[in-house]
């Protein structure tokens, strides 16, 4: 840390929290806070012609991020984007259909492999930085911007697949066939990762999420290869180029393999995905991070007393250690507004 960053820090929950400081109430964020679920996204989603026109328009793309802090008050905006601007901007175009998701063309042959760029297009992601840096000059001095990236295995599982699967089946079928091939794509991607927080971190970013959102569909040796490697190499790379970017990893159903990914040198914060118990990952997870998640989104959806219970326990189970509240994945499209609310109100309250 320099000598200025606990200041920042003090005024800022969110980066309090990712510098190890406890407080009486947890920050709260949540994945995938802007989008469907908000009638004001729907709203202005319907202007732009498709989905990566939205996000490669500033001033749309702004809107976005700060309706959700309008509306609740969070503590962290996250820069709106997707995870698979990256492949867009190597080359491999992406589009994504009303209701089904995103497609893309599969990489299936070195061939295709060899027809990506080696480094992302910058100009294509230039809006995104603006968008970063407007979005920073807008929030109150006590919301954080959070910048992010897909873990490179799952932006690559999307890219062999060439759109959602339920397990990522032809990633991993990739990588057992042709594992040198993977490799290479694995290693275009750690590249272009690191290079895109650090320009996110530089244009008004502070603080950076990796979200491995597949990570859990790996057996242990192929999650230490194509999971941890690969993010262990993209922290030591922002480390070297910012020192004091605070950094989260998001390694959704890594179970058993929590401890090893909690153990990369220079992570800030670990998310938690909804299967991890709290009291437990708190016992056995290094003091130094802060512990992030992890209520069920189903739980919001429901709310009532799940909801009531599922906040009271999450709390409960983080006690004692530096905590940012949020879900174990991202909050889901059909979730009622006043339920989110209610979480917010009663995060407060119990503070
Ligand atoms: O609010 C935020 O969190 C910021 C923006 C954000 C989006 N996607 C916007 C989005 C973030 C952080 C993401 C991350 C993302 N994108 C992940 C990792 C997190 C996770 O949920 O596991 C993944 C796997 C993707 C890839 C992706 N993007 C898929 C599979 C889909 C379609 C299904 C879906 O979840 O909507 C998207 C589209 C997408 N990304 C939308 C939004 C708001 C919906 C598109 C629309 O409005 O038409």
């Amino acid at each position: 840390m320099t000598a200025a960053a606990p200041d920042v820090a003090m005024a800022k929950p969110l980066l309090a929290a990712l510098a190890g400081e406890r407080r009486r109430a947890s920050p709260v964020w949540l994945m995938r806070q802007a989008g469907r679920y908000l009638p004001e996204y729907r709203a202005i989603r319907a202007s732009a012609a498709s989905f990566l026109d939205f996000c490669y328009t500033p001033t749309l793309a702004m809107e976005a991020t700060l309706q959700p802090i309008r509306r609740f008050g969070f503590d962290a905006a996250i820069l709106f984007s997707d995870i698979l601007v990256i492949p867009d901007a190597l080359g491999q175009r992406v589009s994504f259909e009303e209701g089904e998701g995103p497609r893309l063309k599969p990489i299936e042959t070195a061939a295709d492999l060899a027809g990506l760029a080696e480094a992302p297009d910058w100009s294509r992601l230039a809006p995104v930085f603006e968008t970063a840096e407007r979005v920073r000059a807008a929030l109150t001095s006590d919301v954080a911007l959070i910048g992010f990236c897909g873990a490179p295995w799952t932006v690559a599982s999307y890219m062999i697949a060439g759109r959602g699967t339920p397990d990522q089946a032809p990633a991993r079928l990739f990588a057992y066939r042709q594992p040198e091939l993977f490799a290479r794509l694995i290693d275009i991607l750690v590249e272009a990762s690191a290079a895109y927080l650090e320009r996110q971190l530089r244009a008004g970013a502070e603080a950076v999420q990796i979200f491995d959102s597949w990570a859990g569909v790996l057996p242990p040796a192929e999650f230490e290869r194509w999971s941890l490697a690969p993010i262990a190499r993209i922290v030591a790379k922002l480390r070297a180029a910012l020192p004091d970017a605070p950094i989260i990893a998001f390694p959704r159903g890594a179970a058993t393999e929590l401890g090893k990914f909690a153990a990369i040198d220079g992570l800030s914060g670990i998310g938690l995905d909804t299967a991890v118990e709290p009291r437990a990952a708190a016992a056995a997870l290094p003091a130094r991070l802060a512990l992030q998640g992890n209520l069920d989104p189903l739980a919001l959806l429901a709310g009532g007393r799940a909801l009531d219970d599922g906040i009271d326990r999450t709390l409960a189970g983080f006690a004692g250690r530096a905590h940012i509240f949020n879900l174990g994945h991202g909050i889901l499209p059909e979730t009622p507004i006043a339920h989110v609310e209610r979480l917010v109100a009663r995060l407060r309250k119990t503070g």
